[in-house]
């Protein structure tokens, strides 16, 4: 079994060095291309893990998105929702730990498809796969996906601001005139981000019931109205009696950049210690703004990434 698994790690090496590949400016990162997609070495080891052993079930539900897209927000608020009759507003998790702890990570946690780290009353996992990479049976088994999308502008300084944070340990971070260069020729971590975004697009157009497409502009401006489609999208609407006990307002409320920000677990707190992904808690909550990219972006900068966002999703529907 040991000898497959080397076997196998070897041929998966091979395999990632064929692909093409790109050095991320000054870092030494290299991204590579699989699938249309770019990734790390590293993840992508886990992605054909993954995609080679993941048994999904009907009640799967998937929370996905691209990086730095408020996928922080979009678990903490998926996990409220769910374990709403679990846990009250004291008991919930996510007050002691970042909701990126409270739900397993596919691409670092379910890599063997074996269910030992899933809790069995916890249907929700969470990916930033683009639509196509997901295993085959996340859609033959029908489970349920919220998807959540940002304007590619805010997206790229908060990506940016991240990446610097993580330059101060052992990553070395490229200009953000190169970063913006690197997006518009689709080399993003997970990217092409028009890609990522029209793949679960397309499919909330065409499987409506399964595929759940959500903005973080559209959630900031109207939370509650988006949680209560959350929560019917799950098939747990919620009832009169939580409507009239304030159950959706609490959910918001817990679940808001502001509260969540200033617990002390996501101000000095730490999760995956120990392991690569080790992270510091608050390098998820920075403004949690929509349009922080006008401190950033210029003028020029602007219209080449509009240019690009429209070129790429014309005929869609689909804006920004
Ligand atoms: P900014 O850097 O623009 O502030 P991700 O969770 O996908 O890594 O995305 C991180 C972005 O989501 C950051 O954006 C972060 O501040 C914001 N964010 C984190 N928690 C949030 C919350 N509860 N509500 C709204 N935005 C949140």
């Amino acid at each position: 079994k040991e000898e497959d698994g080397i076997h196998k790690t070897q041929k998966n090496k091979k395999l990632i060095d064929k692909l093409p590949k790109e050095k991320m400016g000054a870092s030494s990162w290299y991204l590579h291309e699989y699938q249309g997609f770019w990734y790390t070495p590293g993840f992508l080891e886990k992605i054909f893990s993954l995609q080679e052993n993941f048994e999904a079930d009907p009640s799967d539900i998937l929370v996905c998105s691209s990086p730095k897209t408020g996928t922080t927000w979009l678990k903490a608020l998926s996990f409220a929702i769910v374990t709403r009759k679990r846990f009250d507003e004291s008991s919930n998790p996510l007050l002691k730990a970042v909701s990126h702890e409270c739900i397993p990570f596919m691409e670092f946690d379910l890599i063997t498809g074996s269910s030992t780290t899933r809790d069995p009353q916890l249907p929700l996992m969470a990916s930033h796969l683009p639509y196509i990479a997901l295993p085959e049976s996340v859609i033959t088994e029908n489970c349920k996906i919220v998807y959540i999308c940002r304007d590619p502008k805010d997206m790229l300084v908060s990506m940016w601001h991240f990446g610097k944070k993580l330059s101060l340990k052992d990553v070395q971070m490229t200009s953000f005139e190169k970063f913006v260069e690197y997006f518009c020729g689709g080399r993003t971590f997970y990217g092409p981000y028009w890609d990522h975004v029209l793949g679960y697009w397309k499919a909330s157009q065409e499987r409506p019931e399964n595929v759940l497409f959500l903005k973080y502009e559209d959630m900031k401006e109207d939370t509650l109205l988006h949680i209560k489609k959350m929560a019917d999208f799950f098939d747990q609407p919620f009832s009169k009696e939580e409507e009239i006990q304030g159950v959706p307002e609490e959910i918001t409320n817990m679940c808001s950049f502001e509260n969540l920000s200033n617990l002390e677990v996501n101000k000095s707190g730490k999760h995956r210690g120990g392991t690569p992904l080790e992270m510091d808690n608050n390098l998820y909550f920075r403004k949690g703004q929509v349009g922080d990219w006008k401190n950033h972006v210029t003028q020029e900068m602007k219209e080449q990434i509009d240019q690009i966002m429209d070129e790429k999703l014309y005929g869609s529907g689909l804006t920004f």
